[in-house]
């Protein structure tokens, strides 16, 4: 078992239910399907959905160890993971390059698939939005989940102050590949502006004091087996308790998903890996 650090989590910062996965994972807003749906719920949903999967962002896991290879990351680093979910990139890295790491994610269900009796890493389940480490981080991992710090350029700048000079940030976010019409962001509950493209990404990582060094968008492979994964597990899941209270509302969710994956989620959307190393500060900065 992996010990979790639970942090109070002040009443007012209840996330709220459209927040628990970034837009390129689910429909945050209040569509006529999700409309009844509170945090706990979406909680739920998203750690079942994860279930069989231990990286949960639409990240091929053998080319992100390619890519993490990649990095200037010193021998045994320390690292932290904001929005850590399952803590798998941050396990990846440690396995690279030894080094121990915290993993923060507000989610108490996935902490507790973090599984293994990982020494290296402690989980602290907190709201990574106001958490800060003891020490300045070799590396810091915000993936899939910079929506906690209002997108890629809010992570970029939280992040940049998490580590020092020299050191490596990676962050993961979805982008559009083509932006889609109206009426499908309607469908799904998303507004255009809520990703933008790729060049447009990297720009808002490295206008943050930040220098980009390796970008990895996920093959379109990658982001098949990933809402695959998800759909399969909640369709599995409701299969097998078809009298639960979840089963309505979850599958009505992920068909809904599925469908706008099929119609054109899956032509209009990618998600990026980038890595970047801050840089000095200098005297004009
Ligand atoms: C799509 S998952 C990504 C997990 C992980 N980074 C990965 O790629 O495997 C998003 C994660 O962000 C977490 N999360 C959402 N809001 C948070 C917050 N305010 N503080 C910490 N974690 C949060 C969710 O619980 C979830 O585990």
């Amino acid at each position: 078992m992996v010990a979790i650090e639970v942090r109070p989590i002040p009443a007012s910062d209840h996330r709220d239910a459209r927040k628990v996965c970034g837009p390129w994972c689910c429909a945050r807003r209040e569509s006529g399907i999700i409309l009844d749906v509170d945090a706990d719920s979406r909680d739920r949903w998203s750690a079942l959905a994860h279930r069989n999967r231990r990286l949960c962002s639409p990240v091929d896991p053998a080319r992100l160890v390619t890519f993490i290879g990649q990095l200037p990351v010193p021998p045994a680093p320390y690292a932290v993971d904001l929005g850590c979910g399952k803590g798998e990139a941050l396990r990846l890295l440690l396995a690279e390059y030894g080094g121990n790491g915290t993993g923060v994610d507000l989610s108490a269900r996935m902490l507790s698939d973090a599984g293994g009796s990982d020494e290296a890493i402690d989980f602290i389940q907190a709201d990574a939005a106001g958490w800060r480490p003891d020490r300045l981080a070799d590396v810091a991992i915000c993936m899939g989940s910079t929506h906690i710090f209002g997108g890629m350029a809010g992570a970029s700048a939280a992040l940049v102050e998490l580590v020092r000079a020299g050191g490596v940030v990676i962050l993961g976010d979805g982008y559009w590949r083509s932006v889609p019409s109206t009426e499908h962001l309607q469908a799904f509950g998303m507004e255009a502006g809520e990703l933008t493209d790729l060049d447009r990404l990297v720009a808002s990582v490295a206008d943050q004091r930040l220098v980009p060094v390796a970008v990895q968008p996920s093959s379109e492979a990658a982001w098949d087996d990933y809402e695959w994964s998800l759909i399969r597990s909640i369709e599995l899941w409701a299969l097998e308790n078809p009298d639960h209270s979840d089963v309505e509302s979850f599958t009505s969710r992920t068909r809904m998903m599925r469908d706008t994956f099929l119609t054109w989620r899956r032509a209009a959307m990618g998600f990026a890996v980038i890595a970047a190393i801050k840089a000095p500060r200098t005297g004009a900065a």
